[in-house]
């Protein structure tokens, strides 16, 4: 039997791009580093990256920002490889949300044989990006400090664990339960989609950081099965008939939410991540809007469609032609996905809308530069997978403060970025009829170049990436910051500016300043920090990093309203705490002042996990942050034996739950000053 072990592992990125997109310019200048990186090995090939004049061109320049930086007020922590979460001294850290805490209905308790009908009224698993919306809601970044609406992404499951009631005792790998290759009993793939999704829960500071979940009508669960609209030109498009919605204009559930944005006009948008692997497509051949995103051919992650029920909600996951006409089966259902969907956490009977405008790939989350009346809502998305891109959209339509709804991204330019490696870049438009992007290249209309994004940045020549994954932007200098996590596939002899080493087992953060308004169309980039053990990374200095803040894998990124660079790692379970991995130990989040390049280790996580996520309440005193997937090193023998490799946060010889941590300063200073 086929071992699939390493496809249907969760931490697996199809590689899915097999173009080429460099030009001989390009192959001359990477020769020249690549000399540059025999001679002198990592410095000499990356130290014209650093520390290069981030031009400001008509935005609040770096001279006028503060040429400090914020201060970095705590002493950083040690690598940990221990079952804990550890904060810095003087500082306490609280769990307030576990995956299966109840929010609403009739509020389920959690055991490890809640029914899928239970789930749909619990936390998901997985706590990926998250937003705190103050409960006035009329800011993302003002109002209470104590009392609002904590949305939550639940990136994806893992069944042993879901299911521990009925999975107790068997040898399994994490993606894997007994049924696996079916038939599946209905009730649990009801609960694995309900397990997916968004939380909107209502969270109270009852005093002392004491968070609690608070009962609150608009509290909800946002699944893999909720109704949901599509917006933007792919709406109605022939490619999104489905026999749910034949005249492709809805469809049902949002999966694989990574990271998230925060709209200005106060809604979340959750993106729509490695989605590609729960779907199978037996055809003899496929779109390419789906063999460019990895949909396979054999069986699928959880194999939904195997359900034992055959519920209309469940088969679809099976794309294979069945009827005459797509309108008479589930074809298109991939295409439902790959999307940013937009959730107003304050309606709950808003239904949730994704936004076509955006693009259509494995989007980590999404980020919104400070909109400003009178211009265009600009904001960037990556595509995390190995050689993606980076995008960025601006809009049509221009920003009005109190009038300006979701509808403003439905209209508008989607741009995919090109890096040269002089330090210099451009944004590409995707625009049907233009670069190629017309019926010579087999696209029919913009709808179709939106749903093939991956295919029309392809041949408008995109830098590919190291799996680009969270952005963010200096809410001062309007610089932008994106993580490039790591790409052990890129070769020594494929690197470039922003990608400065193959195979690339650490990662690194690019970032970039846009020629004028965030709406222009060139930009001047630069490398923040490369990540890595001391013997292989640099500081924005080109100084090597430390024990005080060595990283590797930077996932999650957020700026913080003192402009603190927040980045959290995201080592992949496969290689946590072994071979060239050993120096980094568990998870971490660390802090960075982008003016002096200065890099402390915050906090470490438990055994097994990612650390994800990460907002502060409007007045500083409280940052949450999530962990996600404690646990998952464990080796199948030792879950067969009920030897976790991690208990957290219940101790004991409980099971494992992803969380949300709220964490203050003793003193009730700001967090990270
Ligand atoms: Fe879901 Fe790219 O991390
Ligand atoms: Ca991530
Ligand atoms: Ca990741």
């Amino acid at each position: 039997m086929t071992d699939l072990s390493v496809r249907l592992d969760p931490d697996f990125e199809p590689e899915a791009n097999t173009s080429a997109n460099r030009d001989f310019a390009d192959v001359v200048s990477v020769r020249m580093s690549r000399r540059s990186m025999l001679r002198g090995g990592l410095g000499l090939a990356v130290s014209g990256f650093f520390a290069a004049p981030l031009a400001a061109c008509g935005q609040p320049s770096r001279a006028e920002a503060s040429v400090t930086g914020p201060t970095l007020g705590f002493n950083p922590v040690p690598v940990d490889t221990a079952d804990r979460f550890v904060v810095p001294e003087g500082y306490e850290a609280k769990v307030i949300y576990r995956w299966g805490d109840a929010i609403s209905g009739h509020m389920p308790a959690f055991t490890p044989d809640n029914t899928g009908a239970d789930q749909a009224h619990q936390a998901g698993m997985h706590h990926d990006g998250m937003h705190f919306f103050p409960i006035e809601g009329n800011d993302p970044w003002e109002g209470s400090s104590t009392d609002g609406l904590l949305v939550v992404n639940h990136e994806y499951i893992e069944p042993r664990f879901l299911h521990y009631g009925h999975a107790r005792g068997s040898e399994l790998q994490t993606w894997a339960t007994p049924d696996h290759s079916g038939p599946r009993p209905s009730d649990h793939v009801l609960k694995e989609l309900n397990a997916h999704g968004v939380s909107v829960v209502r969270m109270r500071d009852a005093g002392d950081g004491n968070w609690q979940i608070a009962p609150d009508p608009r509290n909800r669960r946002i699944t893999g099965l909720t109704r949901m609209e599509i917006a933007g030109p792919a709406r109605g498009h022939a490619k999104m008939a489905t026999l749910y919605s034949p005249e492709g204009t809805h469809t049902r559930g949002t999966l694989s939410n990574c990271a998230h944005g925060v709209t200005p006009w106060n809604t979340y948008m959750c993106a729509e991540e490695n989605w590609s692997g729960y779907f199978v497509n037996t055809d003899d051949e496929l779109p390419r809007e789906h063999a460019r995103y990895g949909v396979r051919t054999d069986v699928g992650r959880h194999n939904w469609h195997l359900a034992d029920g055959g519920e209309d909600g469940f088969v679809r996951f099976d794309a294979s032609s069945k009827a005459d006409s797509a309108a008479g089966d589930y074809r298109n259902e991939p295409n439902m996905f790959g999307w940013m969907t937009e959730i107003d956490p304050f309606d709950p009977d808003f239904v949730p809308v994704k936004r076509s405008t955006l693009g259509r790939f494995a989007h980590e989350g999404v980020v919104f530069a400070p909109a400003e009346a009178g211009k265009p809502v600009v904001c960037y998305s990556g595509d995390d997978s190995r050689f993606e891109y980076i995008y960025k959209f601006v809009s049509e339509g221009r920003y009005q403060p109190g009038v300006t709804r979701g509808d403003i991204l439905d209209t508008g330019t989607l741009y995919v970025a090109k890096f040269n490696d002089d330090g210099t870049g451009e944004w590409l438009p995707l625009i049907y009829g233009r670069n190629g992007l017309d019926e010579s290249n087999g696209f029919t209309d913009q709808g179709d170049v939106l749903i093939n994004t991956r295919t029309a940045a392809d041949i408008v020549g995109a830098t590919r990436m190291d799996r680009p994954e969270w952005g963010t932007v200096d809410p001062e200098t309007r610089a932008v910051y994106f993580t490039l996590t790591n790409n052990t596939h890129r070769a020594a002899d494929d690197v470039d500016g922003p990608n400065p080493r193959g195979p690339n087992a650490f990662g690194q953060i690019v970032r970039w300043h846009e020629d004028g308004e965030q709406a222009a169309t060139r930009f001047k980039w630069d490398l923040f920090v490369v990540a890595g053990p001391e013997g292989d990374s640099r500081d924005m200095n080109g100084n090597p990093l430390d024990d005080t803040n060595i990283l590797s894998s930077p996932d999650g990124l957020w700026m913080d309203r003192d402009r603190r660079l927040w980045i959290q790692t995201d080592i992949s379970e496969g290689v946590m705490n072994r071979g060239n991995h050993l120096p980094f130990g568990n998870n971490a989040m660390l802090a960075a002042n982008p003016e002096t390049g200065e890099i402390r280790r915050f906090l470490t996580g438990p055994v097994g996990q990612e650390i994800t996520g990460v907002v502060t309440t409007p007045d500083q005193r409280t940052i949450f942050v999530n962990v996600q997937h404690p646990g998952a090193t464990t080796s199948p023998a030792d879950f067969a034996a009920g030897n976790f490799d991690s208990h957290w946060p219940d101790g004991g010889n409980a099971v494992p739950r992803s969380a949300t941590v709220a964490i203050r300063r003793l003193d009730g200073g700001i967090i990270g000053a």
